[in-house]
């Protein structure tokens, strides 16, 4: 078989800018992604490409090069399942809010669901690549399904996790580290895991795509993202102790990075880590070895989202303390809402917490994010269900200029690293607040010699005041 034809089910953060590229890379192979949410397609479909659903930086010009050409967006999931040769699933797997393992386990039913509908429409041979990040094992609950429900067409399930991080997806999936195929070891398998090795190989130099069992490639997703949040957790919690010591957080980075065993990536202490993925794959890896009656590998993993939980409140707390112990009535500026820069994703953004916290002490927050949207900062606070809706909307302002949403405020607090705000006019806003007049840095962006001297008071994460 050659695939000419591939669907993937989900277009989401991972669906639509992977599709993407594989459309750019691939001209000879029919693309098309499909979701239920209709909203979502149409905006994919926008003519505008400033439209598209997902800010990425690069995505929009690819998505112009290819849309309508091989690369399509559809709510038809009946057609595309039917027509392709490869279908990949990418469909969200959050932590589950109900039931047994609520809290912890990946709630599959939207990847069940997609399994019964490819076997209920499926009338040809299928390869069924798993892009969502999965519960290692799920290959075989997959298969289960696709033999006991289908019509007679056999499926090779493969296992394709993405290491794509937001705000540079474009650049990690034109050049990624490695790509991670994992599939069956009998002869099936292998053709199965050749055809997706010849789609990468379109651009992915040959040593860099690994394929392995299949077992082994689900369980190096959750344990790649486990690893890389477990270095956050770690530096957030030598901060702390920074804090207490007249120690500098960056300089003890720099110190320990340049050992060539450490190295000196995801370093950088901050409020606390944030996105969609981090805190739900190390919660689903505690889950799986607690199942498994692996209570020390479970503790160990999930001290990385205590220390993670603990960040956040911390820097909170230290806002309060510094205020005198109290922020009732008045007014802290937040700049930053997405989980980090260059992203409108604001899913599990430690801005939220940060702001729940403070609502509870009666504070007003006023909100600037480049990119995220009014409704998104309040979706996410009405989602915690700590207050309701109108009492958010009483408390919380969101703001489309900056400098409006720090006028007359006691702090600004930065939650993400936005590039823009190292160049705004500092002096103005310092102007235009309550004095004194505070910065609490979640992200050690700003220059603090600077904004010394225009006569704020600086607090950043990991270094005494
Ligand atoms: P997302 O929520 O942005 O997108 C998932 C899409 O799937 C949604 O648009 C939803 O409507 C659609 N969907 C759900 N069930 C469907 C069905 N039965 N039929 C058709 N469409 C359906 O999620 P995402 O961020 O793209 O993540 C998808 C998966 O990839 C998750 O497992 C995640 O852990 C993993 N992942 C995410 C990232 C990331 O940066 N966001 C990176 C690597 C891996
Ligand atoms: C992460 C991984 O980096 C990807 O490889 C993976 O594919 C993805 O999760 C996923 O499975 O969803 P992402 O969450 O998009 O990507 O972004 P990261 O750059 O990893 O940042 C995650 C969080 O950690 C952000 O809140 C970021 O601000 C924080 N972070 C990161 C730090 O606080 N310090 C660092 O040094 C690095």
């Amino acid at each position: 078989m050659k695939v000419k034809n591939i669907c993937c089910i989900g277009a989401g953060y991972v669906g639509g800018p992977t599709m993407a590229v594989i459309a750019k890379k691939c001209p000879e192979i029919k693309v098309t992604v499909v979701d239920i949410n209709q909203a979502r397609i149409a905006a994919w479909n926008d003519e505008d490409v400033n439209n598209i659903p997902v800010y990425e930086p690069g995505l929009g010009e690819i998505v112009a090069e290819s849309r309508g050409r091989n690369l399509f967006f559809s709510t038809d999931v009946d057609g595309a399942i039917d027509e392709a040769d490869m279908i990949f699933i990418s469909v969200n797997t959050p932590t589950k809010t109900y039931g047994e393992g609520k809290g912890q386990a990946a709630d599959l039913k939207w990847i069940e669901l997609c399994a019964r509908q490819i076997a209920r429409v499926a009338k040809g041979d299928k390869i069924v690549v798993e892009k969502s990040t999965l519960p290692v094992r799920t290959a075989s609950t997959l298969k289960d399904i696709l033999e006991h429900t289908g019509n007679g067409p056999h499926f090779q399930i493969l296992s394709n996790p993405e290491f794509l991080a937001e705000g540079t997806a474009v650049q990690d999936l034109l050049e990624p580290d490695r790509v991670l195929i994992g599939g069956s070891q009998d002869e099936g398998g292998q053709k199965a895991i050749q055809e997706l090795v010849n789609i990468y190989a379109h651009w992915v130099p040959k040593e860099k795509i690994l394929t392995t069992n299949v077992w082994s490639s689900e369980l190096s997703k959750l344990t790649a993202n486990a690893y890389l949040a477990q270095r956050v957790s770690s530096i957030n919690s030598l901060s702390e102790l920074c804090e207490h010591t007249e120690a500098d957080i960056n300089e003890v980075a720099k110190a320990i990075g340049t050992d060539s065993r450490i190295g000196p990536k995801f370093l950088k202490a901050s409020v606390g880590f944030g996105g969609s993925c981090f805190q739900k794959d190390i919660l689903n890896l505690v889950y799986i070895s607690r199942t498994y009656g692996l209570h020390e590998v479970a503790d160990y993993w999930e001290q990385v989202i205590l220390m993670n939980d603990h960040q956040k409140r911390r820097f909170a707390k230290k806002i309060i303390r510094t205020l005198y112990n109290t922020v009732s009535g008045k007014k802290i500026s937040f700049l930053g809402w997405a989980f980090k820069k260059d992203t409108n994703d604001t899913r599990e953004s430690a801005a939220i917490y940060v702001a729940d916290y403070l609502l509870n002490e009666q504070s007003y927050i006023a909100v600037f994010d480049p990119k995220v949207k009014s409704e998104q900062v309040f979706m996410d606070l009405d989602r915690l269900n700590t207050r309701n809706p109108e009492e958010n909307r009483k408390y919380v302002k969101t703001e489309t200029d900056p400098y409006k949403a720090c006028e007359g405020s006691h702090a600004v607090a930065v939650l993400t690293e936005w590039d823009e705000f190292t160049g705004y006019d500092w002096q103005r806003i310092y102007d235009s607040m309550l004095k004194p007049a505070h910065v609490f840095d979640g992200r050690n962006l700003l220059d603090k010699d600077k904004l010394k001297s225009i006569g704020f008071q600086v607090h950043v994460i990991g270094s005494s005041d």
